[in-house]
């Protein structure tokens, strides 16, 4: 979605950019390159192989330009409020702020990092340990979720966070497998909850979507779990919109649609577009919290009212990008 980014932000004068999820950096030098106004780059990731790869390749797309200031900051967007303290005070307003949620190229495919994605367990597709921290100092990791929780709340994180039909089966067989030995690599937990039985590879069969891996949204469930995404999220979104600068603009790209729903009903309440409350599924602690923070006064307009999608060209070369969803939010003037 780099296209669909850039588009995003070229009518604003990006002289503070935050970027909250750097990765690799590939927004955030492909930014600093379009926007030759921009003076102040702050990258906040938590993953620390983001920051050794992104800072030269910013460094190379800025190219010429010492004034610009570069803070990469290792941290977490759920802390965007104390992060953004430690930069200056008062506080830096961004003119622009960028999430794009999901795995980085280097979690998923190894490829930009060298680091082989085997080595934290984000695809089911090789072998390697049930790790997917996305911390690697995080506590919590997919194989102690996989074999110390209940098999009800794994059915409930398979059920609300991977949206799998059959997720009783699937918490079943999970409970069965680690009875006789722990579940700890990602080639077990496929060959656990028997993933062709549910329709594996088989493109529409019983709790199969056309062209998805049932094993995904196993995966997809343990992730969210194992980084408590959806709850940072819901953190973020209303200290993010709070620290843009009159007339700056949030862009947010969410892999699927728990994430989607979270960033429409946000980016509504800002607009003063209030959604029936019942619409609302929030995973903090107070059920509401996380709309209340966001002032129910008009904040910001919609820039996209309906999501953006990847193009044809970019889905065929990449086709993790086939369910991205890019929505741009303005704050008022
Ligand atoms: C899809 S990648 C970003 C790729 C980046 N836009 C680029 O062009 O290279 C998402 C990144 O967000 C990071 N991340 C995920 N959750 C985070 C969180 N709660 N706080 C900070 N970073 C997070 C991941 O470590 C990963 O590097």
């Amino acid at each position: 979605m780099l296209r669909e980014v850039l588009d995003a932000f070229q009518p604003v004068s990006l002289n503070v950019y935050l970027d909250c999820t750097l990765g690799a950096g590939g927004h955030a030098s492909e930014l600093a390159s379009a926007h030759p106004e921009m003076h102040t780059l702050l990258g906040i990731d938590l993953d620390p192989t983001a920051h050794s790869i992104a800072e030269p390749r910013i460094r190379a797309a800025a190219g010429g330009r010492p004034e610009l200031a570069t803070r990469l900051l290792r941290g977490n967007y759920r802390d965007l409020r104390p992060l953004l303290a430690t930069v200056s005070n008062p506080p830096p307003h961004p003119n622009g702020i960028l999430m794009d949620l999901g795995v980085s190229s280097m979690q998923a495919s190894g490829s930009e990092a060298r680091i082989d994605t085997a080595e934290r367990g984000f695809s089911f597709m090789r072998e390697g340990p049930l790790d997917m921290r996305m911390d690697p100092t995080a506590a919590l990791s997919a194989e102690e979720v996989l074999n110390t929780w209940s098999e009800a709340e794994l059915g409930r994180i398979i059920r609300d966070y991977g949206e799998e039909k059959l997720w009783k089966v699937v918490a079943r067989r999970i409970v069965q497998t680690r009875e006789v030995e722990p579940i700890r690599t990602t080639q077990q937990l496929v060959k656990a909850v028997g993933y062709t039985q549910l329709g594996g590879g088989k493109g529409k069969g019983k709790g199969g979507g056309k062209g998805v891996h049932p094993a995904t949204r196993t995966f997809q469930a343990l992730r969210i779990a194992v980084n408590d995404e959806l709850r940072k999220l819901e953190q973020a979104l209303p200290d993010a919109i709070a620290a843009l600068a009159p007339g700056g603009r949030l862009a947010v790209i969410s892999f699927h649609s728990l994430e989607d729903r979270l960033v429409k009903h946000a980016f509504l309440r800002a607009a003063g577009r209030p959604t029936p409350e019942d619409e609302h599924r929030t995973y903090g602690p107070d059920k509401f919290a996380f709309l209340e923070e966001l002032d129910a006064a008009k904040v910001a307009d919609l820039v996209t009212r309906k999501p953006v999608l990847p193009s044809d060209a970019e889905t065929a070369a990449n086709p993790r990008a086939r369910s991205a969803k890019l929505r741009v939010l303005q704050k008022l003037g």
